[in-house]
């Protein structure tokens, strides 16, 4: 569709054509969002349009992102995607997280299957399009590690060079490993993500880089594609409730819209809560949304679920703008129950990366206080994959994973290796008696 950029600040809306190379609002300095601009819009044909694509080999028919092009804003631009398949993630019924969180039923939609492993490819390919259309040689990026190993991927199979900063010794090795193998020129600073990102905003301006955090609002828009998908996956049945972790709230931005795109244009008729779960030690919208006060950002946030540790997330506004408009609610977790809840989603045989398993935590306290009814349908995303992050795991399994604040957590659930000697008795004695 058709679409063009405008300021999310309600005081101030200006509008800006789509292909102006703005990071925010040069009036207010307002967050910007792109919005569609169309009245051709065929619910129904485009489901089914939708549905033949998947049986398309055309590169982008295969894109879980690009199958739905009608609800992105690139129109005629769709010969610049760059694409790796992203998206094409499957919802998948896990009982035995779902008895954990109190709920009859619990489905996860599981990002982790994406080409770098987390959500962000959804949105790093039209952020990659855009600074193509835009005719960018330089990308950049802040992150804790996930987004920088997906915009390493997209930038270099679209020939762009890449740029990532990243809190030196804070990030996941998975992830420093992708950024590396990718070719991004990777600059690990010592300072926290809220600290380099107020940084390279400055950069990225004085040096003419593209920036592609998810203050870009071509990310958020891919992003959308998570929830389009997860409800053409469900015959546009939506669930009461979709559960995500929240850092700096860039998908819970991207949810929200993408809801309310759909309500609006007629493609579902009820709008599904959003319940967005932060890490206790970095929860400064949990706090926000509680007091109702002034936004305070935490000034060092800490977490072991490194993907969410952040103080001050610049979506905040936009995130306050969904999670009221989806009668959502926000809830913060333990480093023990993100641990728990991470090992129970292993033991479905599904696995993810720490700051995922929040939202497991998160519901098994949501459905504790009654605010989720067992007999609720709930979709759980998983926003990133297990081997993000074995350092966190072999950890909690040996009994020695510790929080930020040195403390021991337990391993409730933890799966100790045994060293045997080379003797097939001594073997089967230990097996004889690890067997439950
Ligand atoms: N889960 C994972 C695995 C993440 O990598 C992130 C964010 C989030 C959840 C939170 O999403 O920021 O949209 O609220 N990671 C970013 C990064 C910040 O740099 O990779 P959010």
């Amino acid at each position: 569709m058709l679409a063009e950029l405008v300021c999310f600040e309600q005081k101030c809306r200006a509008r800006f054509p789509i292909t102006e190379a703005i990071h925010n609002c040069p009036n207010c300095g307002g967050l910007l969002e792109a919005c569609l601009i169309g009245d051709r819009i065929q619910p129904e044909q485009w489901k089914k349009t939708w549905r033949e694509r998947r049986a398309s080999n055309q590169p982008l028919d295969q894109s879980g992102v690009w199958r739905y092009r009608e609800l992105l804003p690139f129109d005629g631009q769709h010969h610049l995607a760059v694409s790796l398949r992203e998206g094409n993630t499957p919802l998948l019924d896990a009982p035995r997280a779902a008895e954990y969180g109190g709920v009859d039923r619990l489905t996860f939609k599981h990002q982790g299957f994406n080409p770098t492993g987390s959500f962000k490819d959804n949105g790093m390919t039209c952020g990659v399009t855009q600074a193509l259309r835009l005719g960018r040689k330089r990308v950049a990026c802040v992150s804790t590690g996930n987004t920088s190993a997906s915009m390493a991927a997209y930038a270099s199979a679209a020939g762009l060079d890449s740029i990532v900063f990243i809190p030196h010794g804070e990030i996941a090795y998975g992830k420093l490993a992708q950024a590396l193998e990718y070719g991004a020129r990777t600059l690990q600073v010592e300072a926290n993500f809220d600290q380099i990102l107020a940084l390279v905003r400055v950069l990225a301006d004085s040096l003419g880089i593209y920036l592609l955090n998810s203050i870009n609002p071509f990310r958020i828009e891919g992003q959308k594609s998570i929830i389009i998908e997860m409800l053409d996956q469900r015959d546009w049945n939506p669930p009461d409730w979709i559960v995500l972790p929240g850092g700096n709230l860039g998908n819970t931005s991207a949810f929200g819209k993408a809801l309310r795109e759909l309500h609006d244009f007629g493609f579902i008729r009820k709008m599904p809560r959003l319940a967005v779960i932060q890490a206790e030690g970095a929860a400064p919208f949990y706090e926000f949304m509680r007091t109702r006060g002034e936004f305070r950002p935490t000034p060092e946030p800490r977490t072991l679920a490194t993907a969410i540790r952040i103080g001050d997330p610049v979506s905040w506004p936009k995130a306050l703008h969904e999670v009221t408009a989806s009668n959502g609610v926000v809830e913060k977790v333990s480093e023990q129950e993100i641990a728990d809840a991470k090992a129970i989603i292993g033991r479905c045989g599904i696995g993810c990366e720490p700051a995922s398993a929040a939202t497991l935590a998160g519901l098994r306290k949501l459905t504790l206080t009654k605010t989720i009814r067992p007999d609720e349908d709930v979709v759980a995303v998983l926003t990133g994959n297990l081997l993000k992050d074995p350092d966190y795991i072999v950890h909690y399994h040996t009994g020695k994973l510790t929080d930020p604040s040195g403390k021991l957590l337990q391993a409730r659930f933890g799966n100790q290796p045994v060293v045997v000697p080379n003797d097939a008795d001594a073997i089967a004695r230990v097996l004889d008696r690890a067997t439950p």
